[in-house]
């Protein structure tokens, strides 16, 4: 098992490409009325990719009931608004249920086809990464499907997550087997400090 300060010791690797603001571009909070193109973001990877092992794309509904959840435990569901529309969104949700998780987050992220590879991501969960840092968690994983996850992988490397291991044929999806990967950061002081008196979700 890795420990707590296995995930301690990546700092945000100096990024390749800086961060920059980009005109028409505005990252906020997202809104239920964002949870309709939302939707269409994640149904085309459920329905193309192996990038989310849901195989069947949740309602526009559902979606809504998800970011709902997601704001009752105060955690940042994000919009990236590109020229009025939603291009991407990103979001914390707790890591696993059980109490001793609470200061673990895993966060998740997905951009319209048309938008990657731009550095788009890199702004949005740079974003989530300082909201959560503003709250009482201390560590932050990515569960990413299949070690060819390339742009994930690179993405999380360059705003300082570490590999720390993965899992064999962890997922079936469109006949092949898909391992999952793990990559983590310390959010704020990480694991130097015991985390703020916080007694995460109501049971
Ligand atoms: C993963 C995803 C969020 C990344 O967003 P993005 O805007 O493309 O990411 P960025 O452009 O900020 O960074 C991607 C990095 O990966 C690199 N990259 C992209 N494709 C790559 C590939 N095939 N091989 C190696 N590196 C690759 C880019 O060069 C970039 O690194 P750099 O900044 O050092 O040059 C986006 O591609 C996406 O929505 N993918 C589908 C859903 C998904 O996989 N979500 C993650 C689930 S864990």
């Amino acid at each position: 098992m890795t420990s707590a300060k296995g995930a301690q010791a990546s700092p945000p690797s100096s990024p390749k490409t800086s961060i920059q603001p980009q005109a028409g571009l505005e990252i906020r909070d997202a809104r239920p009325e964002d949870m309709e193109q939302i939707q269409r973001i994640y149904a085309h990877h459920v329905q193309h990719s192996i990038a989310t092992f849901e195989e069947i794309p949740p309602s526009v509904q559902e979606m809504q009931e998800r970011l709902a959840k997601t704001m009752a435990l105060g955690l940042p569901y994000l919009a990236a608004i590109l020229d009025g529309k939603v291009a991407g969104y990103c979001y914390a949700t707790l890591y696993r249920p059980r109490a001793a998780y609470r200061y673990t987050l895993e966060d998740s992220i997905y951009l319209a086809p048309a938008q990657s590879g731009k550095g788009l991501g890199k702004v949005l969960l740079a974003e989530l990464i300082r909201r959560c840092e503003q709250g009482p968690w201390r560590q932050m994983v990515a569960v990413i499907a299949g070690h060819d996850n390339r742009g994930s992988i690179a993405l999380h490397r360059n705003l300082g997550f570490a590999y720390v291991g993965s899992q064999p044929a962890t997922g079936y999806k469109f006949n092949q087997w898909i391992d999952v990967v793990f990559m983590q950061r310390a959010l704020g002081p990480g694991a130097d400090t015991p985390p703020e008196p916080w007694q995460g979700p109501p049971a």
